[in-house]
């Protein structure tokens, strides 16, 4: 059985070309990019090699970038190296839980902390974010594409009011990374986060842009690496592996092609779904989230249809996060003010660069003929 592999926006496959251009630095050109001998030199001026690359693909400064270990760093990093207690900062009901958990974190040591919500489609209104600042608002954290929904937010609305009020903005790009473009000059943006492993890079690699004259604190301490903003021991292969996937993004041409089929497997499910969550509002294009009905008005559960898909061979997630074994609705989909049994019965089908139209036709015919089972069953149980 062939498996077809709609879950991109958990991990993309890493190219075969990025991993040809890491495979010297795990081998021969293993050298700490700290040494002054030849080994260590050449690791530097790949690391340099890459930050250009990462810099040219984001519109700025190679010495705007600071690698990280993911996204998860640069966000924690943008946040945690932001806000002191006493600050106010704004963010958004639907923010990956990297920047959830850490404002959480943030507001149990004395910070002010305010959730922005969103519209039906999952949208924050830029406007929110103008009546919600405060004399002492130090940070404002509003996602580009959202990881569930692909849904994209008003980002150069906010980075320009942002602006107006002098506060900091901080970006989690890390879902539009690869699949629109990105211009942290027209956005307005301090602080952007991006992610190697979902743009067809390796995991354990990412970068957070720090505009110029921007204070950071850093997370750990050690080293003068980063220029004093992230100390250890530079992951040469990785951040390797990271500039060609920034490289492999500028130069390809696949975006429209991805929208084609991400469209064509929407239409194709709407068939047999009750709708797209978030599909009335601008997306990133290789995303779709739905929900499914059984016969009747009860929903269908996604995470028995994911289990079911997954044995046919196709792999994509649903709408619920297991956290300590309860089958918990997503914070996103409810945010959207959707039931917890709508968010229950959703799954997102997310598509890479390798995603081909035949297996787009195969994953329209596995869900349609699951579905149709998991109604006869709820049928027959009833
Ligand atoms: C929007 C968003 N931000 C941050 C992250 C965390 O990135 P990483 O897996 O590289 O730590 C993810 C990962 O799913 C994400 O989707």
């Amino acid at each position: 059985m062939q498996r077809i592999y709609m879950d991109a926006n958990a991990t993309t496959p890493l190219l075969p070309e990025v991993l040809e251009t890491m495979r010297p630095f795990l081998l021969e050109q293993f050298g700490n990019a700290s040494s002054i001998h030849q080994e260590g030199q050449q690791a530097r001026s790949a690391v340099e090699r890459a930050r250009g690359s990462v810099a040219q693909f984001l519109g700025c400064r190679p010495s705007e970038i600071v690698f990280t270990s993911g996204g998860t760093e640069s966000d924690n990093l943008a946040v945690f190296g932001s806000v002191r207690p006493g600050d106010h900062v704004i963010t958004s009901a639907v923010e990956h839980h990297a920047v959830l958990h850490a404002v959480e974190r943030l507001s149990e040591r004395g910070v002010d902390v305010e959730f922005l919500p969103v519209d039906g489609q999952g949208v924050v209104a830029a406007e929110d974010v103008r009546k919600a600042l405060r004399p002492y608002t130090s940070l404002i954290s509003v996602m580009m594409a959202n990881n569930e929904t692909g849904v994209l937010q008003p980002v150069e609305e906010i980075g320009r009011i942002a602006g107006e009020a002098g506060i900091r903005f901080h970006v989690d790009a890390v879902q539009a990374a690869g699949k629109i473009a990105i211009d942290v000059a027209s956005i307005g943006c301090q602080l952007l986060s991006i992610s190697g492993h979902k743009m067809h890079g390796p995991q354990g690699t990412g970068a957070l842009f720090v505009r110029r004259s921007t204070r950071l604190e850093p997370l750990s301490a050690g080293g003068a690496h980063e220029r004093q903003r992230r100390a250890g021991t530079e992951n040469v292969a990785g951040i390797v592996g990271l500039g060609a996937a920034a490289e492999y993004a500028m130069r390809s041409d696949g975006i429209e092609r991805m929208r084609g089929l991400r469209d064509r497997l929407e239409t194709g499910l709407l068939a047999c779904a009750g709708g797209v969550n978030g599909g009335k509002a601008a997306r990133v294009p290789n995303t779709t989230n739905l929900w499914f009905r059984s016969l009747g008005f009860d929903s269908l559960d996604g995470e028995a249809l994911v289990i079911a898909l997954d044995l046919k061979g196709l792999a994509v997630s649903s709408g619920a996060a297991c956290s300590s074994g309860a089958n918990e609705p997503s914070h996103v989909l409810e945010a959207m003010g959707l039931s917890a049994e709508r968010a229950r019965s959703s799954l997102r089908f997310s598509l890479h660069r390798g995603t081909s139209d035949e297996e787009i036709d195969r994953a329209i015919d596995l869900v349609t003929t699951q579905v149709a089972r998991m109604r006869e069953l709820s049928v027959v149980t009833r």
